[in-house]
């Protein structure tokens, strides 16, 4: 098995099984909150779901089967967390959550439409939780860019985590993760919402609600628009 790229996991994730699934302690947190917001967007969707950077496989694991008529796509870059996803996957029982996708949101192609992958029509919604800070900046920009491409007309995407605003840390919490995330890698840090309301603006894609969440975080849900 490939070597995992420092980092990219939560610090505090441990190993729940013999069968590689991990835990993260934030998923018991904030799954419920996550859900209902999913809920009131995505009531009455049906289509292809994409998440961006699954992690331990939970959230696909917990919030799939409350959405039977979406198939969603869990993926991630790091061998270990696809294992993970793939045996929480096993335990969910949730007919429409498919084998986990090896996929980059920071490179240009990112393979839809190939055996096995997330296809190129009837995306509906793309889903990142704790994504585009643990990463770099391109990670942010391939992610909005992906999505202007690939959804479909009244799709949407959901960044959930914590925001700035107008270059103002919305808690001292968040001040401190911020630093604490860049202290670990430079390219990291919580992401001001103008900024990222910016690419994805070049990408085609319109703000469309800002739900505030526990701990001072926030679900950000961005919409293609449909033709007139
Ligand atoms: C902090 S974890 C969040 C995991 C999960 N979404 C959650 O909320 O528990 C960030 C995830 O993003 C993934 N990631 C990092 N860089 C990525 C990239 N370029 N493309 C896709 N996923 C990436 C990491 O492997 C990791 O699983």
């Amino acid at each position: 098995m490939a070597r995992m790229p420092e980092g990219r996991r939560g610090a505090d994730w441990g190993t729940v099984a013999a069968d590689r699934r991990l835990d993260a302690p934030a998923f018991h947190r904030n799954h419920r909150p996550i859900g209902e917001v999913l809920r009131r967007h995505l009531r009455d969707t049906a289509g292809h779901l994409i998440e961006i950077g699954s992690g331990t496989g939970q959230h696909a694991a917990a919030l799939a089967p409350l959405f039977p008529a979406l198939t969603w796509w869990p993926t991630d870059v790091v061998p270990e967390h696809l294992e993970s996803i793939e045996a929480w996957r096993r335990t969910s029982g949730a007919d429409a959550l498919m084998p986990p996708v090896m996929l980059d949101a920071a490179s240009a192609d990112w393979g839809l439409g190939q055996p096995g992958r997330p296809p190129c029509e009837a995306l509906v919604a793309m889903l990142a939780f704790n994504v585009i800070h643990i990463a770099p900046w391109a990670v942010a920009q391939g992610l909005l860019a992906g999505a202007g491409r690939w959804l479909q007309p009244g799709g949407r995407l959901f960044l959930y985590g914590p925001f700035a605003r107008d270059g103002v840390h919305t808690a001292p919490s968040n001040a401190a993760f911020d630093a604490s995330l860049r202290s670990q890698n430079p390219d990291w840090g919580v992401r001001d919402l103008a900024d990222v309301e910016a690419v994805a603006k070049v990408a085609g894609l319109r703000l469309k609600a800002v739900e505030p969440m526990p701990a001072n975080n926030l679900t950000v849900v961005f919409a293609m628009p449909s033709p007139p």
